[in-house]
């Protein structure tokens, strides 16, 4: 039997790559779906199943692997799309189904804001549950004596809603934003602190030990109680008042330019590459790569720093460099826009999101149909990303990148990318990539900053490029995303435009649960080793011009230009964004939130639930999508 051969379904689906015996192995793959339970995932959150029941794709047929990337994301979508409700009584069965709980309280409330809202998506909200499970371990007063401690704390803004108004003063533009989107919604919400990052790092890296613990108190804990009462409970004790003195200690500490690792794989599970010693490269990056070509086929599992930490852990600035990074082991309630995998951080919409900055806001008047964008890979920014100095700089992640697509620095280097044979399948091989760079990439740092002593070590290194205006930004077809200090606030407005975003990140995000790599975006290693295959696959390489010096004998590589293929994903990705990461969607996310934190620091939080069966807006929901544009 197959399963026992290979062991997994990953092993299978690797050995197909490996095999380009992509036909067979679909059909085999069938036989897999009747043997294995399927449980409806979101897309993105890393599981990677194999295709079945495979339906013809719409584009040509060639046996690469970003191909059968593309068809398997492909199939999880059409999973995904097959499983989204369109009327109250599924959102609520499904909700009870996934989290073993009644909906919050409110939900109704949240159900018809979310539709007069025109959402899509109307229930998967899969990231806000993850984030506040183990909190369900934690006593609710506990809970608010901690975010009533943490208003006070350093690098945290408190944000408080009482009697359905936001009361705190906001300090600095972050609290700002934030406290105008909660002031909008304020009007539902229950009496709360909270306690929302400034920092551009998260904060909350609670241990594996501690953590497992916690989900396993939430899971016993999980009931359904007969007859919930869909209503807050009032005047609460241990909310923030002036006089309130009682503090709990939030035990930070600075781990700004240690080792981050060091402290990261205390918070991943023991048998997880971070916390073995004797695990090589080769071995963690079989785990989310294919072993032909090294795409990813689990993005999730590219930015896990239990997984690829031992092979990141000097080659980018937040692991080693970061300027600033204060965190607790404990179990705080902290508010963040960003975390990577090991932090237990409540992600909200991040504020830049909110605001209208020219920088990283789309304006679908300057953008350019594919047809008229230039074949070409397109990046800026500053050196940022963690402190430099002048024996450093070459392992940050920024650095390395501007580097490898630089065309003299690569002169002389060869890298591995995947070419046809005469038989026009594909086979690794040795690739002069200069010459690519110069005609495809245009790549570089508009200023240097964040260096000590000062940025004078860079003076021979770069050549400073002039910035670019977002709108000439899509003048590219393809658009690089990579981390700063943290996460790129560019990413939505990449999914929007007509071009295609290429992202390599650590951070995760609120909206990583509804974006499908290979489906939504072009996922790309941290490292760049696959920077060339994918950017060959996708404009091609002509043989008869030998990339090769000139009196090389063997041909140059042959790959056919793929440029259908990066439309596609560039049109499905701005089509989803328009649907589900539009300025109500980080609305409706940011109230669900709040109801959800707002029951599991409530005393009665146990009882307290949305009692119906979605019935009683059976009208609403047919008579919404009799008027609905969708
Ligand atoms: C678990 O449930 C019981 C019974 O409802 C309750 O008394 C207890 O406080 C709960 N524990 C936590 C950590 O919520
Ligand atoms: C704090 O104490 C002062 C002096 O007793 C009082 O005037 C004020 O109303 C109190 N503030 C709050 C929020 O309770
Ligand atoms: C690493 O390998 C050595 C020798 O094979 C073994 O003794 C040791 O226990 C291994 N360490 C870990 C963490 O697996
Ligand atoms: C993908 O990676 C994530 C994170 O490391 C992991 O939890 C998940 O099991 C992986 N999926 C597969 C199918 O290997
Ligand atoms: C590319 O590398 C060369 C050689 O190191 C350097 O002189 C040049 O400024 C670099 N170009 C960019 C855009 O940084
Ligand atoms: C490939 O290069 C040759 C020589 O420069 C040129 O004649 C030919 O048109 C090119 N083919 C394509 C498809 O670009």
């Amino acid at each position: 039997m197959l399963v026992n051969i290979f062991g997994s379904r990953r092993q299978y689906f690797y050995f197909c790559l490996a095999a380009g015996a992509t036909i067979t192995c679909l059909l085999n793959l069938a036989l897999f779906t009747n043997i294995e339970k399927h449980t409806i995932q979101i897309p993105g959150l890393g599981e990677f199943l194999i295709p079945y029941n495979h339906a013809p794709g719409h584009y040509a047929k060639d046996n690469h692997p970003i191909q059968l990337l593309m068809e398997e994301a492909d199939h999880q979508w059409q999973k995904y799309e097959r499983s989204h409700s369109t009327n109250f009584r599924d959102v609520v069965a499904k909700y009870r189904k996934t989290n073993g709980r009644h909906p919050p309280p409110g939900f109704k409330e949240w159900y018809l804001f979310a539709r007069k809202n025109k959402v899509y998506d109307v229930d998967n909200f899969q990231q806000i549950y993850d984030d506040l499970r183990p909190f369900w371990a934690i006593p609710p007063a506990e809970i608010r004596k901690m975010a009533a401690s943490l208003q006070e704390s350093k690098g945290i803004a408190g944000i408080r809603v009482r009697d359905h108004q936001v009361v705190s003063d906001p300090n600095g533009w972050r609290a700002e934003t934030l406290s105008h989107s909660i002031e909008r919604i304020a009007k539902y919400l229950p009496d709360m602190d909270i306690a929302m990052n400034t920092l551009d790092q998260p904060r909350v890296m609670a241990t594996y030990e501690d953590i497992q613990g916690y989900l396993k108190i939430e899971a016993r804990n999980k009931t359904m109680f007969e007859f919930p009462v869909d209503k807050f409970t009032p005047d609460m004790g241990y909310l923030y008042s002036e006089n309130n003195s009682a503090s709990i200690d939030p035990a930070w500490f600075s781990v700004a330019g240690k080792p981050y690792m060091e402290f990261a794989q205390e918070s991943c599970p023991p048998n997880s590459p971070a916390r073995n010693d004797n695990i090589t490269t080769e071995e963690i990056e079989k785990l989310y790569k294919t072993p032909v070509g090294g795409f990813i086929a689990n993005f999730t599992g590219s930015s896990d720093l239990c997984t690829v930490g031992p092979v990141l852990g000097d080659q980018h600035g937040f692991l080693f460099s970061a300027s600033s990074n204060i965190i607790t082991r404990k179990l705080l309630p902290v508010f963040g826009e960003c975390k990577v995998s090991v932090n237990n951080d409540i992600l909200f919409p991040a504020n830049m999101y909110f605001l209208k900055d020219p920088r990283y806001v789309f304006n679908p008047r300057h953008d350019y149909s594919w047809d008229y964008k230039d074949d070409s890979l397109l990046w800026r920014g500053v050196t940022s990303g963690g402190i430099q100095v002048e024996d450093n700089w070459q392992r940050l992640h920024r650095q390395r990148f501007v580097h490898m697509t630089n065309a003299t620095e690569m002169n002389s280097q060869s890298v591995s990318i995947l070419s046809q044979d005469m038989e026009h399948r594909y086979q690794p091989m040795d690739f002069q990539p200069a010459e690519f760079a110069t005609s495809y990439f245009d790549v570089g740092f508009t200023e240097a900053w964040g260096c000590i002593p000062d940025c004078s070590f860079y003076n021979n290194v770069w050549t400073y490029k002039k910035p670019k205006d977002f709108s000439e930004q899509f003048r590219a077809k393809y658009l690089v995303d990579i981390d700063g200090h943290s996460f790129s606030g560019r990413w939505r407005a990449f999914h929007q435009s007509k071009s295609l975003g290429l992202k390599a990140t650590i951070f995760r995000e609120w909206h990583d649960s509804r974006l499908l790599a290979w489906r939504h975006f072009v996922p790309m290693d941290n490292m760049y080793g696959d920077l060339y295959s994918l950017m060959t696959y996708f404009i091609g390489v002509n043989s008869s011009q030998p990339n090769a010096p000139h009196d090389a004998i063997s041909p140059g590589p042959s790959i056919p230009s793929h440029d259908f293929e990066a439309r596609v994903i560039a049109t499905q990705s701005r089509e989803w964004a328009q649907l589900a990461l539009r300025d109500e969607d980080l609305e409706i996310y940011l109230y669900l939130l709040l109801l959800e934190y707002g029951r599991i620091i409530d005393d009665n939080r146990d009882v307290l639930g949305y009692a119906g069966d979605g019935s009683e807006l059976a009208e609403f929901d047919v008579s919404y999508q009799l008027t609905s544009p969708l």
